[in-house]
């Protein structure tokens, strides 16, 4: 029990879950993760994606363990965290990512589509985060991170299935972190809004598009994303972290002016998520099944958008030090106040 609570506080030793880990986001934090030694239980469904991922974190300096798991079953996701302790030890952190979506206007959505979407994007973070509570609980201990979207306050055409279920993670982990105070508990449960990320998603999602899906400029690498996980799982008391410029603008944006910006969506959303390169119907998709499964390939933390997208964001860099930066501007004002002083009394 000591040594837990010894291993607990130290970074190092620290046992997380990441599911979405095979790619993306979930696996550009996996790496981070494995940075610090932390011991890593990934889920997904990839074997491929999986196994790639493990070794990335072996060889940062981490441990990693891979449990193919489809979030959307409950039974599989609490029987992947009973796996996680017998072999790392409690649970310190859940980080939710895993998600799938589909690219079409919502008429041309079938609706056993649309469920699969909400089943995996929002009951696989709801699942995730039940599995995680029922250990933290009892410990009065534990940090459940949701990896959000700026989507999830304000949606655009062509991803209703998907919009949906990120507002609905939103609302639904608000009640909770509400209950989580009410209860005085010392679990804490915070959200991550991205920006567009340069992932896998725009060359796996079902897609009706009859060009090639694209995040919607400005485009951040997956690292960027990751990094705002991290800062979050160190600093869980905050209800919600905005990574990118683009989100403070989207999330200010609908605050202000929503009808404003529905219109603007309805002229540009559809032009801003598609490159100029044509894309055949039967594209393979990874709403039902894997494409880093067998027979699959791995596909990584990057998707093909290195050229656009950005290594760093200043805003989010700000965020981070932004306890150094206050210091910073108080001691830059406390020095002026003295020189102005200084001055004014030798007159
Ligand atoms: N990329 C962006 O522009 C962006 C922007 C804002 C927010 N986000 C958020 O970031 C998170 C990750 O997005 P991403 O772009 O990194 O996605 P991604 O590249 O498509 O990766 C999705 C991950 O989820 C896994 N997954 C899919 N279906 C699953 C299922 N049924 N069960 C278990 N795992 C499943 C995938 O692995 P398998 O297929 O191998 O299972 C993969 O590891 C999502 O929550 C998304 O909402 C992304």
């Amino acid at each position: 029990m000591a040594f837990n609570l010894i291993r607990r506080r130290t970074k190092s030793g620290q046992v997380v879950v990441v599911t979405g880990a095979s790619a993306g986001i979930g696996r550009a934090t996996a790496q981070l993760l494995g940075q610090r030694g932390a011991h890593v239980g990934l889920l997904a469904r990839g074997e491929k994606g999986l196994e790639a991922a493990a070794a990335e974190v072996k060889e940062a300096g981490g441990e990693a363990l891979t449990i193919p798991t489809d979030v959307s079953d409950y039974g599989a996701v609490d029987e992947a965290a009973n796996r996680v302790e017998e072999r790392f030890g409690p649970i310190d952190a859940w980080i939710n990512v895993a998600f799938t979506s589909v690219f079409a206007p919502f008429a041309q959505i079938e609706p056993d589509e649309f469920r699969r979407v909400t089943e995996v994007t929002y009951l696989g973070f709801v699942y995730g985060t039940m599995a995680a509570l029922k250990r933290m609980l009892p410990r009065d201990s534990g940090v459940i991170v949701q990896v959000g979207s700026a989507l999830g306050n304000r949606a655009i055409p062509l991803q209703s299935a998907y919009c949906g279920a990120k507002h609905a993670v939103n609302g639904f982990t608000e009640s909770l972190r509400t209950e989580l105070l009410h209860d005085g508990s010392k679990v804490r449960v915070t959200v991550v809004q991205m920006p567009a990320v340069n992932t896998p998603q725009f060359s796996w999602v079902l897609s009706r598009l009859g060009k090639h899906p694209q995040p919607v400029p400005p485009i951040y690498q997956p690292e960027v994303a990751a990094r705002g996980v991290i800062h979050a799982l160190d600093h869980p008391r905050r209800k919600q972290y905005w990574v990118g410029a683009s989100t403070v603008a989207t999330i200010s944006g609908q605050r202000v002016a929503p009808a404003l910006l529905d219109r603007y969506l309805a002229r540009n959303g559809y032009s801003s998520q598609q490159t100029d390169q044509p894309i055949s119907s039967g594209r393979p998709a990874n709403l039902w099944e894997p494409l880093d499964g067998p027979g699959g390939r791995d596909f990584g933390a990057h998707g093909v958008f290195d050229d656009q997208a950005h290594g760093h964001s200043p805003q989010f860099w700000a965020v981070r030090h932004r306890l150094s930066l206050v210091g910073g501007a108080l001691a830059a004002g406390a020095l002026a106040a003295s020189d102005w002083g200084r001055r004014h009394l030798q007159q």
